[in-house]
């Protein structure tokens, strides 16, 4: 139904052309029409004429996503929210249901978003895009740090087709720009022996936010694309570049395996042959940067030639 409005590029269409396409009645075309506006897309009615599709807010919801989507699995089920306390609660909750591969949870607001290390998120309404995938890969437990690299540079990629910044990739989870943080994904799994069960990709791009719209704790380190283009982004867009971009990293990851994620990753990422620090639960490590494994490990050879190998920290360039 919206697609056949959307397709008609704002010309009318009749209620009984759009029940013949649709192969429906009347009256429950009467019904879906009420059931979009609702979602918030204006749709004009004009009697004799027919429905003609006004204006497309810069909506997130399932119709949206859905229309111009071009991937096989990813975002075929979206559950669209005005508000939610985190997408990666409501995944959660329907991965368990059995939601099946590629479902995606997307919220206009988050109230208690969730980022690494129990810290909070900030993602206020409408100025970003805070979604949750379902993933189910068949794969041992241990892979799972992965999909955060497979994520990264799939966001990476979107955001530089749609906007021509260059992105950077901090190990193993943000994205920058001019060093400041623009994405942060977060990979939470559920498993069973050693398979995982389930995956759960969170991402948080700040898109359309103003300096005025973070608060004053990140104002050093946060950044948006509209502060970075000077452009506003149309979320739908960007989202459906990340679906498609991180359906091709999926298959070719599952195909191929990991190292040819690697070499892009790479290519992305800012710390690599740079003196970093890993903070890590265990203390702070400094050295150089030499990589990632080919398991997504960070490597960083301290002064005394010592390689460690970091499965998680925060990371501090110098
Ligand atoms: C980080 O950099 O610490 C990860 C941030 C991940 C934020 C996203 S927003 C959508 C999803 N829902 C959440 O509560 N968190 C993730």
């Amino acid at each position: 139904m919206f697609e056949a409005l959307a397709e008609a590029e704002g010309h009318y269409l009749s209620g009984q052309r759009l029940a013949d396409l649709i192969g429906c009645s009347r009256t429950a075309i009467w019904k879906n029409i009420e059931e979009l506006r609702k979602s918030g897309i204006e749709i004009e009615a004009v009697r004799k004429k027919g429905y003609r599709l006004i204006h497309l807010p810069d909506g997130l919801t399932e119709n949206e996503i859905l229309y111009g989507l071009e991937t096989k699995i990813l975002g075929k089920k979206v559950f669209h929210f005005d508000t939610t306390p985190s997408t990666q609660l409501i995944a959660h909750q329907e991965a368990a249901k059995g939601a099946p591969e590629g479902t995606m949870i997307v919220s206009e607001e988050q109230t208690s978003g969730k980022g690494r290390m129990l810290r909070d998120w900030h993602s206020s309404k409408q100025k970003g895009i805070w979604m949750s995938l379902i993933l189910r890969p068949i794969l041992p437990l241990e892979k799972a740090p992965q999909f955060t690299l497979i994520a990264a540079i799939a966001v990476a990629k979107a955001i530089e087709d749609i906007t021509g910044l260059e992105p950077q990739i901090k190990w193993p989870n943000d994205l920058l720009l001019n060093g400041k943080k623009v994405t942060g994904i977060l990979t939470e799994l559920q498993g069973e022996a050693d398979q995982i069960n389930y995956l759960i990709i969170g991402m948080g791009i700040n898109v359309n936010q103003e300096s005025k719209d973070f608060p004053d704790e990140l104002q050093e380190k946060a950044t948006s694309l509209l502060i970075e283009s000077g452009e506003k982004i149309k979320r739908k867009i960007l989202v459906q570049h990340i679906l498609k971009n991180l359906e091709k990293y999926y298959l070719i990851y599952i195909e191929k395996g990991f190292t040819p994620i690697k070499i892009i990753w790479e290519a992305y990422a800012v710390s690599i042959g740079k003196t970093i620090t890993a903070q890590t639960s265990r203390g702070n490590i400094t050295g150089i940067a030499e990589g990632i494994t080919n398991d997504g490990v960070l490597m960083i050879r301290e002064r005394d030639n010592q390689l460690h190998y970091i499965y998680s920290a925060d990371i501090l360039i110098h």
